[in-house]
């Protein structure tokens, strides 16, 4: 499987974290930045995830932001992505068996890194459950065309 990930400043240390993570599970990982402490603004960089996603150059994407709140939100805005924020794994489990999620938003300032990397594991360990669940899914991508 192949992977794109990208964060701002605020979620920079856990991206790294992540990324050493998934290698060395030996999963491919594309890793667009953002590498210093600099302050840049996410929208670019969810934008950048979003469109190797929906592109289908990756599989899946993961973003990190201070709160994953604002990368939410703007990977969201491109058609076809389901981006979900989520902090327990509960929510990262669910998200993928109903949502079909291809876009995990973290936030730096929320979880620790133990945690950030059970959420991407049980993430990526889960599945899309189909039946009900893709009917409810047909009506949102109806709302993208709207
Ligand atoms: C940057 O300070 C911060 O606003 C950003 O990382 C993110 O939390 C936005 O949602």
């Amino acid at each position: 499987m192949k992977l794109t990930i990208g964060c701002d400043h605020g979620g920079r240390r856990l991206k790294d974290a992540i990324v050493k993570h998934l290698r060395e599970k030996d999963i491919e990982v594309v890793d667009i930045g953002t590498y210093t402490d600099e302050s840049v603004d996410f929208p670019s960089y969810a934008e950048e995830v979003a469109s190797q996603v929906v592109s289908g150059q990756s599989e899946l994407g993961i973003l990190c932001c201070g709160t994953g709140i604002g990368m939410s939100i703007a990977a969201n805005k491109v058609d076809g992505i389901r981006a979900a924020v989520v902090s327990d794994a509960f929510s990262a489990r669910a998200t993928r068996e109903h949502n079909n999620s291809n876009i995990l938003c973290l936030g730096e300032r929320v979880v620790g890194e133990g945690l950030a990397l059970l959420l991407v594991d049980t993430w990526l360990e889960a599945s899309f459950a189909g039946d009900r669940h893709k009917r409810r899914l047909d009506k949102i991508t109806e709302l993208e065309r709207k």
